[in-house]
């Protein structure tokens, strides 16, 4: 038998889960301090236990406190040792993009751990510049403004640095200058301005478009030097402190960090020399993870740790800078998804399977139909050289079994055994297969995975699954001991055929199906990890499914405290948000309850227990319970 961690290999565990999880002696996915080295690990399976006793039901998403601290303190290490090393003589402050996950205890606890760091946010429309200016940032920490902005967006920036803050509205467009410029005069604010320049380096990866030419944000050269040309118009040159370029998220190859930076030097040189008084030199977000730990320029890896990205960066602008005899500026960077994704961790719960083979097969006899009889007798020629034919027959004996059924020549009852036999085949033609390593028609049968039914929705919790085909690390959480003798695909309980994940990390590489265990009486829990970023806001309300269990942890000395718990949106509550009153719901239930009283359908009792059910199911959580 192999060693407990190869079966958690088998899921490419020792190379994504570093510091964060280990396998424990049970078998079971447990959560490492990352902070502290020596604590104890924690199992995850356990902590799922544990708050289900404290009535927190999955599906949940665990947020581990200090897999936050440890990103927003490795990210301000990597750059306080570049700079040290490099020489370079001016210091790294970045800020946290409020739109990779707007929670606001997420956002509450990077403000307070980043403090130290004069760690900032980025904000990117009018209501997240309402949640920056609700926190309690260092006074040099900066509110960047990104994004299209009207006039009540530009006056609530001015006026925050009237109170005390440090924001700078990002100019994107021609026509916004023109608004900052009429909120100036009527008000007699003045701005605190930055540029956003549209690079012509494209990267490679999912976010593509949002690079080069194309790109809907930022300004070409010719925009460029007409707002410094109106800026100096208007006497308000003064004002543009701030240069700021944003390549795309998760840039796998770090050659493009080094080209796109080089390029914004350029630009920088150049408006330094135009006499203006850039003091901050902002590189945008784009900083990857590595997803699948391959350590690799693709989809799902990066082919550079942290520490390297910082080097390169602080590298390349101090030599383009020092080429240029530029003093070096405040460097800026807006790095959301390596700072959050790690954080949380989905944990749902498999409902029941569906399976696509059988162990047992039904009795035939004389009786049945010919091709019942047949399709049975193909297990008699089930060896090694003849798989391909017995494939073949049980198909087409299947197939025309079917169409009789359609046609009405043969009943439900043989049909359904005959569906029987076929599954039945199938699993012993597998297992001769496996046996034989015969891969042509292992391949042809790896389409028949089960399906595992998951208590979650994936467009509620990991919307960019769906539309961009982001793949998460995902894993069982127990039985890890035990091998995992069963391939599924996992489908969430939306009614929609796209609810489903059928892409995997593995050793071997993305795999179409995920080995699994063959269902108990004992719940299963399966792990989806990395989804702190992005997935918690886009989600949407298919189906009516809501918000998740959140449960915040601390890792403590010997298990974790339960340091805070958010419910899951009710079904009262996500009626809401689609605008139905759930007191109207609840009156037009009960005239139809009183009208099936006066048909003597129910009696009044029953009106009574119908109409309280109803309504505790109106409070109660919109995934499935147990
Ligand atoms: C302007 C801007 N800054 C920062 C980010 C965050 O990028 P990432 O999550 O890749 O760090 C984004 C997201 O695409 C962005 O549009």
């Amino acid at each position: 038998m192999s060693s407990p961690s190869s079966f958690a290999d088998l899921y490419n565990f020792p190379a994504w889960s570093k510091d964060h999880f280990t396998l424990n002696s049970d078998g079971e996915v447990a959560v490492l301090n990352p902070l502290d080295p020596s604590a104890k690990p924690v199992s995850l399976y356990g902590i799922v236990e544990e708050l289900h006793s404290r009535g927190i039901a999955s599906p949940v998403l665990v947020r581990v406190e200090q897999f936050l601290k440890n990103s927003i303190d490795g990210l301000h290490s990597a750059f306080g040792q570049a700079i040290e090393s490099a020489q370079y003589k001016n210091r790294y402050q970045g800020v946290f993009p409020i739109k990779v996950n707007q929670q606001s205890k997420v956002i509450s606890n990077i403000v307070e751990m980043g403090r130290p760091y004069h760690y900032g946010l980025e904000a990117g429309s009018k209501p997240e510049l309402v949640v920056a200016l609700s926190q309690p940032l260092s006074s040099q920490a900066l509110i960047v403004c990104n994004g299209v902005k009207d006039a009540e967006f530009v006056e609530l920036a001015m006026m925050s640095n009237r109170v005390g803050f440090n924001t700078i509205i990002v100019i994107e467009s021609p026509k916004e200058l023109d608004t900052i410029i009429e909120v100036h005069k009527r008000t007699g604010m003045k701005p605190r301005l930055g540029v956003r320049i549209k690079l012509t380096h494209r990267i490679q990866g999912k976010w593509q478009e949002s690079s080069g030419d194309r790109s809907t944000f930022g300004l070409n050269t010719l925009q460029l030097i007409n707002i410094v040309d109106k800026l100096r118009a208007h006497d308000l040159l003064d004002c543009l402190v701030l240069q700021h370029s944003h390549l795309g998220s998760q840039i796998p190859d770090i050659i493009d960090v080094r080209y796109a930076v080089s390029e914004a030097c350029r630009y920088f040189s150049v408006l330094k020399s135009e006499g203006v008084p850039l003091q901050y030199l902002d590189i945008g977000g784009g900083l990857g993870v590595d997803y699948s730990g391959d350590k690799m320029a693709s989809e799902t890896s990066i082919n550079y740790t942290i520490p390297e990205y910082a080097t390169n960066v602080v590298e390349t602008i101090k030599y383009a800078l020092d080429e240029a005899g530029i003093s070096h500026p405040i460097l800026v960077s807006e790095s959301g998804r390596a700072i959050v994704a790690r954080s949380s961790i989905l944990i749902t719960n498999v409902i029941e399977d569906t399976r696509y083979d059988a162990d047992e097969k039904p009795v035939v006899s004389a009786e049945d139909h010919h091709l019942l009889r047949d399709l049975a007798d193909v297990e008699r020629y089930i060896e090694e050289n003849r798989l391909q034919e017995c494939l073949n027959d049980a198909q087409y004996y299947r197939d025309e079994m079917r169409a009789l059924f359609r046609r009405g020549h043969i009943g439900i009852r043989e049909t359904a055994r005959g569906e029987e036999i076929y599954l039945y085949l199938m699993a012993r033609i597998k297992r001769s297969a496996m046996t034989s390593e015969n891969l042509q028609v292992l391949e042809q049968l790896d389409q028949n995975v089960d399906i595992y039914h998951c208590n979650f929705s994936l467009f509620q919790s990991l919307p960019d699954s769906w539309a961009i085909d982001q793949v998460h690390p995902v894993m069982p959480l127990q039985r890890l001991t035990e091998e995992p003798t069963r391939k599924a695909i996992l489908a969430d309980i939306t009614c929609d055929s796209d609810g489903k994940l059928e892409n995997f990390i593995q050793e071997d590489g993305l795999k179409f199906a995920l080995p699994v265990h063959r269902l108990t009486e004992d719940p299963y829990y399966i792990g989806i990890f990395y989804v702190g970023a992005y997935q918690e806001t886009l989600g949407d309300l298919h189906n009516l499914f809501g918000d998740t269990n959140v449960a915040v942890i601390r890792l403590t000395d010997d298990g974790f405290d339960l340091v805070h718990d958010t419910e899951g949106d009710t079904i009262a509550e996500v009626l809401s948000y689609v605008e139905y009153d759930h007191k109207d719901c609840l009156e037009n239930f009960r005239a139809t309850l009183d009208r099936a009283v006066s048909d003597k359908r129910i009696n009044g009792a029953e009106r009574r227990a119908f109409a309280g059910f109803y309504r505790e199911c109106m409070n109660g959580y919109t995934y499935y319970e147990l």
